[in-house]
């Protein structure tokens, strides 16, 4: 897969979903279904957004023993996904597990990126709270580097840190990178946030792009400049 624009379709329903997808009467954007629009409608969401020709990027974010993990990773590679995720902090042998879950019996599967410390995680709150003394900066590749030893496929990280995993882990380890904004548009709630033309500059391989599409006034046109800036 080159590189691409992801839509993260943040919305509570199937309705408010679709309402905003009918408007790409063109290209079928690649999308992300999150944890509350995969709670809210269940797996057959996944379905229909495949059906109308969609790429889909599962994003739920598994932690729990290496068991339980592999037998999910099998459902979700089932439901024919193109890209899932987990937690990284789950451990390498976590991790090991979920690939062999996600390996159909063709030898086929989808991408697996990692999660390393949630950009809601402070040095702060990662000392005080999870007792992990180390620089926050070292803590995400150091994750990063755990999840492509146990042979996943890249991490989620903010633009900023793109580069950093690419020397990391090698320039084929993918990175999907959150905080995306126009130069000439809102930052809301993102803190550390990139332009589609940086991130492309930076190395990044997938940008996922939320409210800069879903809230634009013509959010096919919004899309379309994120391809011309990103993909080019
Ligand atoms: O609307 P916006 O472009 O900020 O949406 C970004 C998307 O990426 C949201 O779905 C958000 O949950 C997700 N995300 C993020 N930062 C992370 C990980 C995921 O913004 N570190």
């Amino acid at each position: 897969m080159g590189k691409d624009v992801i839509i993260a379709c943040d919305f509570a329903s199937k309705e408010d979903t679709l309402n905003f997808l009918d408007k790409f009467t063109g290209r079928k954007p690649f999308v992300k279904i999150g944890m509350e629009l995969f709670y809210a409608e269940g797996p057959q969401i996944v379905k229909d957004l495949k059906a109308r020709g969609h790429k889909i990027f599962l994003d739920l974010k598994l932690h729990d023993i290496p068991n339980t993990v592999k037998k999910s990773m099998a459902v979700l590679s089932r439901l024919d996904v193109d890209m899932t995720n987990l937690h990284a902090a789950g451990t390498i042998s976590m991790m090991e597990a979920a690939l062999e879950g996600l390996t159909r019996p063709d030898g086929t599967r989808p991408l697996l990126i990692a999660v390393t410390q949630l950009t809601s995680t402070d040095q702060e709150r990662m000392e005080n709270d999870l007792l992990i003394k180390e620089p926050i900066d070292k803590v995400v590749m150091h994750y990063a580097a755990n999840a492509a030893k146990a042979g996943l496929d890249g991490v989620v990280c903010s633009p900023l840190e793109a580069g950093k995993v690419h020397d990391t882990c090698g320039e084929k380890f993918l990175t999907v990178t959150p905080g995306v904004r126009f130069a000439d548009g809102d930052i809301g709630d993102q803190k550390r946030v990139m332009t589609p033309a940086e991130a492309k500059k930076i190395g990044s391989d997938y940008i996922v792009v939320g409210r800069p599409i879903t809230a634009a006034s013509d959010p096919v046109a919004a899309y379309e400049r994120c391809i011309a800036e990103f993909v080019g």
